[in-house]
């Protein structure tokens, strides 16, 4: 191809979902569908930089994070150009400078992994399109690569660097992993919820408690691994579609004490998967379990609706409607923040989804 070198820069959202994936098949298949709601101020932003190399026998990259040279995330991308390569077949005829960054601090125990998988998903879809562009001697069907197509692609290839960077692209709502009640979903890429949505969802607000910033114990991969042989495993599985079916009804009717009970009870089982696991183990911490507490406390004493879920960490996010705004920040404020580490936590919202910059 005539594409000799340039770059392109994606800054792509974190996600936090309602119903969680936790158990995969080979190639990055969920064992359940999952739905997730995408942030919006919590991103990674990359620019990948290419050009063109004499030698096609190997990948040839450099990764930067916050200017910083970062060799020890080389194994985890080699990984990634191995599984993506069949899809992206010029991987091996440029050499790219990665270049990424994150609005979150490091180490706050936030994953960039979906974000910063599907930042650089995008940024290699710019590539091919690019390249399929200046060929001419692709088909006009070729070079017409679709908006849908583009984004359907790249998350199909984010899904193979980390599993829910797939609904990392597009927003406010994500389905990753087939369920009859959501049309058009598949196992493959994660799809923009289709149905309705109440009012009640709009600017959702989810505020996000940094209780340990150290490094996870388990990683995900190995967590994940722990759901093959797992006693719960079946019973899980099942449970999980029962609830994305029941969050598609909650959705559209607004109803937000199910929204509730759904939510909480989709974290804790995901930790309960990890406490029932062989080897298992916790990943929440004590100020976990005093923040939720308070939240429960809370919710009794005013009528909030302010609900709590989590992710394979000991943070926590605080999830509640825009009108609640006011009054579940000073909440966090007077009682939520002498939990967190270092006092800190992120205001956040659901978001649109990537942006090229
Ligand atoms: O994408 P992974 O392999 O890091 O798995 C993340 C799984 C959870 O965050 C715990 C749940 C989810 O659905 O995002």
């Amino acid at each position: 191809n005539s594409v000799e070198n340039g770059s392109f820069t994606w800054s792509s959202p974190s996600n936090i979902a309602l119903v969680k994936y936790w158990g995969k098949k080979e190639h990055q298949i969920p064992e359940n569908p999952s739905i997730s709601f995408t942030l919006n101020n919590c991103k990674t932003i990359t620019t990948v930089g290419f050009s063109k190399k004499e030698n096609h026998d190997s990948y040839s990259f450099e990764v930067f994070l916050d200017d910083e040279k970062k060799d020890d995330f080389k194994p985890k991308i080699e990984t990634f150009f191995k599984r993506v390569e069949v899809y992206l077949p010029f991987l091996k005829a440029y050499h790219f400078k990665i270049e990424t960054s994150n609005t979150f601090p490091h180490s706050s125990g936030i994953a960039s992994s979906a974000s910063g998988m599907s930042a650089l998903a995008l940024c290699l879809m710019s590539i091919e399109k690019l390249i399929i562009e200046s060929d001419e001697a692709m088909s006009a069907e070729e070079s017409a690569l679709s908006n849908e197509h583009f984004i359907q692609k790249a998350s199909f290839l984010a899904r193979l660097g980390s599993g829910s960077a797939c609904r990392s692209l597009e927003g406010d709502l994500v389905v990753w992993g087939k369920h009859e009640a959501i049309s058009g979903s598949s196992d493959l890429f994660g799809v923009k919820y289709p149905n309705e949505v109440h009012g009640h969802f709009k600017n959702y607000q989810d505020t996000i408690l940094l209780v340990d910033k150290g490094e996870k114990q388990v990683s995900s991969t190995v967590g994940h691994n722990l759901m093959h042989g797992h006693p719960f495993a079946q019973q899980r599985f099942k449970q999980a579609n029962t609830n994305l079916t029941n969050m598609v009804t909650i959705l559209k009717d607004g109803d937000l004490d199910a929204f509730i009970a759904l939510v909480e009870s989709e974290a804790l089982t995901l930790h309960a998967m990890m406490m029932t696991s062989m080897p298992y183990f916790i990943l929440m911490k004590p100020n976990t379990l005093e923040i939720i507490n308070k939240i429960w406390s809370y919710r009794k004493r005013t009528g909030s609706k302010v609900c709590f879920t989590l992710d394979a960490g000991a943070n926590v996010h605080v999830l509640y409607p825009e009108s609640e705004a006011t009054s579940v920040l000073e909440f966090i404020q007077n009682e939520l923040v002498a939990y967190c580490q270092n006092g800190q936590y992120i205001c956040d919202v659901i978001g649109l989804g990537a942006s090229k910059l």
